[in-house]
């Protein structure tokens, strides 16, 4: 990584770049999530709104962010202060940046929570407990850890601490290198999941349920939480791939790279839902369980296929992988900004932001604990967080950015940076049309203020 003026390294190369925006991009939002989303919200009508997402919205934005980051070569708020004021613009976009810093933080306490989970599940799948287990006792396994606050404690603990040495070393060498090896052996292992699945009984039940759209299933409800998975998703709306953006050498054509990133971090979470909803059916699973279907379904295609405590080693091992080039992502935003504001290390920041995270962390693990007796307007601290974050913040973040690379930076620099040729309009159209009244559109209606 060679340094330069502006405080921060740069990525090697395109492919580089690709990569470790993958790596952000692919996450426990694609494994964990998107899965139980979909069992939630009907199925195949929320992966079509969703894709419809990715498309319309998720891709112009990835565009604009990363162009504004490799604009402003600064961390999010500054980025977003100091390409305002050389447009004239108000300094409020500056907001933009501090929604990112604050939702990526917030994300990241509940986000080591579930990643920690899948290290538990490691454990066990290594240690032989998870061999032949039915329904009952996948279940159980489930239960038994979330009534585990030690347990989950020290999890999330080690996980944030792994996180924190990751960040401390800097960019190509902590990230660079864990990723590159990660997303081609996560789609072999999901491969190789689909594969078994496609042998289980409830296969067709479950493509069926993944892939034939019931639109009855849709309410602006499901459409607000498939738009603000595809922001999740991403890794949108919140300056992650705005500081990636930063690191970003200029000869890289932004558009190309985001299509592609796009593409893997879909095909995974797609891949994901294949492998997961042929098991749920054939064991007569509920689809929508929640935060915990792909815990208590997936050991069961483990214990019943081939070598199938060393494949869920190494699946888990990869979530785990996947889960922590996310963490990484997430807290950027605001390290950067801590050594850009304050002159501290690295390693200093490092320890502050995810200590802090650590702490919040607690919130999200008792959640679980109390099996969602406290709530506040019907959501636990874990449903609180992720919704003022996934379904408010990012698409807020999301609609600044937008408009901001749409409306404010000039043509000519955009044209330049995208390198999009003859695409270009589209992408205007994109960004200073359809993905800003989308989005709030979408936002107001599910929050029912029209
Ligand atoms: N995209 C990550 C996932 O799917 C989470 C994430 C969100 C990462 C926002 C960075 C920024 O798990």
């Amino acid at each position: 990584m060679s340094e330069s003026p502006q405080h921060h390294g740069q990525w090697s190369s395109r492919i580089a770049f690709i990569i470790a925006a993958s790596g952000s991009a692919i996450g426990l939002g694609n494994i964990w999530k998107f899965p139980y989303l979909l069992g939630e919200n009907g199925g195949g009508a929320f992966v079509l709104v969703y894709i419809a997402c990715v498309i319309g919205i998720g891709l112009p934005i990835m565009m604009a962010e990363t162009m504004i980051g490799r604009r402003g070569q600064r961390s999010p708020v500054n980025t977003m202060a100091a390409l305002a004021k050389e447009a004239n613009a108000p300094a409020f976009w500056q907001i933009a940046g501090w929604l990112g810093i604050v939702a990526g933080f917030l994300i990241l306490s509940y986000y080591s929570v579930i990643a920690g989970w899948s290290m538990a599940y490691l454990f066990k799948m290594v240690g032989g407990f998870m061999d032949k287990v039915g329904p009952e006792e996948a279940q159980q396994i489930f239960l038994d850890l979330k009534a585990a606050p030690d347990v989950q404690l020290v999890w999330h603990s080690l996980f944030m601490a792994l996180t924190t040495a990751i960040l401390m070393k800097g960019l190509t060498e902590g990230i660079e290198r864990v990723t590159r090896l990660m997303i081609p052996a996560l789609f072999l292992m999901l491969l190789a999941l689909d594969v078994y699945a496609a042998t289980t009984p409830g296969f067709w039940e479950g493509m069926t349920f993944l892939f034939k759209p019931d639109f009855s299933k849709i309410t602006p409800d499901s459409v607000l939480i498939a738009m603000g998975q595809a922001f999740f998703s991403l890794g949108l709306g919140m300056g992650s791939i705005m500081i990636y953006g930063a690191y970003l050498p200029k000869d890289v054509s932004i558009g190309r790279s985001s299509v592609i990133i796009s593409i893997a971090d879909s095909a995974v979470a797609l891949m994901a839902g294949i492998a997961i909803f042929p098991v749920v059916f054939s064991n007569h699973l509920p689809p929508s369980m929640g935060p915990g279907l792909i815990f208590e379904s997936l050991p069961l295609a483990f214990s019943h296929m081939p070598l199938g405590s060393v494949f869920g080693s190494v699946f888990f091992l990869l979530v785990f992988f996947a889960a922590i080039t996310s963490a990484i992502a997430l807290i950027e935003p605001a390290i950067a900004h801590l050594t850009e504001n304050f002159a501290y290390t690295r390693q200093k920041a490092s320890v502050i932001a995810c200590g802090a995270c650590w702490f919040l962390g607690l919130g999200t693990l008792w959640s679980f604990y109390d099996g969602g007796e406290w709530q506040w307007h019907g959501k636990t601290f874990f449903e609180l967080i992720d919704f003022v974050t996934a379904d408010v913040m990012l698409p807020l973040g999301g609609i600044l950015i937008a408009a901001f690379g749409g409306w404010v930076i000039k043509e000519k620099v955009s044209k330049e940076e995208l390198d999009l040729g003859e695409y270009h309009r589209y992408w205007q159209i994109g960004t200073c049309f359809i993905a800003p009244v989308a989005v709030a559109l979408i936002l107001l209606k599910a929050l029912g203020l029209f």
